[in-house]
């Protein structure tokens, strides 16, 4: 049976708190600390208002952005979130498959709970697959999973530069949420030697010659995942990352962190055009994509709305998801007299509006 219409993303989250344990949704809906940046994630979109042109014609919208070479039919990813299989039993496999009919990117995650080669091969049309690393202290394990991502097709590496250390989060500790239910593990963590699952480990020695080892070990683009600050954003231009992916985990990692979008302006002005610039965190409406476009990204990725609509709908939720969101942004484009992505431009938007 036709899952029931989706009228808003955020109806997704409502549906899928029934389903979910609540141990399971606190793991996906929590953040750090006072949850300070999580909530501003959201609400700092509330501060900007699109300025529209009118009488610009232009008939359908033309959604398509150009990254790396390839063609996406929009500029909408999906961001590496954890555990798919936690909220629905095919888990990264039904998000692939989703994703593939969109046309769209999959970020699949290190702490994805289906192997790589799986996730590539569950879908048709195949879903472009990006990976996401956490770089392990091991270098030779670090540099046998990009192999495997490379092997199976990944067409860049998302490298999560935003956890040096693990964020505190209050929800997980009070739940005890420490371990996968039996069956369930992090399979891209799985030792070619011992066939042992290893634990994922946040470095905190992790810096910049790292991105250069990286530099050199893999031909695949780079993004750095997880930049705020223009001055790191400057830095990654100059250490020839790809492109660099604004985020602050979803609110995730340090608590009191800029909203994702309130960062992005000065990012977008230091990096200066040289690479795409992508937002993460709050992208909840087809207006916020439109708004993160106009301050100067060429996409934006979803993280907790792809896990609520897995949860609550399986494949046909994300569908649905990614669907809803395209329709949204292409009536906010036309609405404010934009064909294509690059007529939006930093002049639409007002920001600071009081709140
Ligand atoms: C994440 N995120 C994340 N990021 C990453 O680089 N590797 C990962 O494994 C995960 N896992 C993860 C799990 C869950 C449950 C969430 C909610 C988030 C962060 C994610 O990629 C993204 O930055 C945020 O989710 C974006 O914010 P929104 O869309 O959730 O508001």
């Amino acid at each position: 049976a036709d899952p029931p219409p989706l009228y808003r993303v955020d109806d997704l989250e409502a549906e899928a708190r029934r389903r979910l344990d609540p141990v399971h949704r606190d793991f996906f809906a929590g953040g750090a600390g006072d949850e300070r940046t999580l909530r501003a994630n959201e609400t700092a979109f509330d501060g900007y208002r699109i300025l529209p042109r009118v009488l610009r014609g232009g008939g359908e919208r033309d959604l398509r952005i150009e990254l790396f070479g390839e063609t996406l039919p929009m500029p909408v990813l999906v961001s590496p979130t954890a555990f798919h299989r936690l909220a629905h039993p095919q888990g990264e496999v039904a998000t692939a498959r989703a994703v593939g009919a969109a046309g769209t990117v999959m970020v699949v995650s290190m702490a994805a709970t289906t192997p790589i080669e799986a996730v590539a091969g569950a879908a048709d049309p195949p879903a472009r697959l990006w990976f996401q690393l956490y770089p392990q202290p091991d270098l030779g394990f670090t540099a046998s999973v990009i192999r495997r991502a490379e092997a199976a097709g990944c067409r860049a590496l998302v490298v999560t530069v935003d956890s040096p250390v693990f964020g505190r989060r209050d929800r997980d500790l009070r739940n005890g949420f420490l371990d996968l239910p039996p069956g369930c593990r992090c399979e891209n963590m799985r030792d070619p030697e011992s066939g042992r699952v290893r634990d994922i480990v946040m470095d905190a020695t992790l810096d910049w010659a790292r991105i250069e080892w990286l530099r050199e070990t893999t031909r695949l683009p780079i993004v750095l995942k997880g930049i705020l600050h223009p001055a790191d954003a400057r830095l990654a231009v100059e250490h020839g990352v790809d492109a660099v992916l604004v985020s602050n985990h979803g609110g995730r990692q340090l608590d009191g962190a800029p909203a994702s979008v309130d960062a992005l302006p000065a990012v977008v002005a230091a990096v200066g055009g040289r690479i795409p610039v992508l937002l993460d965190g709050g992208i909840r409406r087809g207006t916020d994509i439109l708004a993160a476009l106009a301050l100067g990204a060429v996409a934006v990725g979803i993280g907790r709305p792809v896990v609520w609509a897995l949860a609550a709908r399986g494949e046909p939720g994300v569908r649905q998801l990614l669907d809803l969101l395209r329709a949204e942004l292409a009536r906010a484009m036309t609405l404010a007299g934009a064909v294509r992505p690059a007529d939006l431009t930093r002049e639409m938007i007002l920001d600071r509006v009081p709140v």
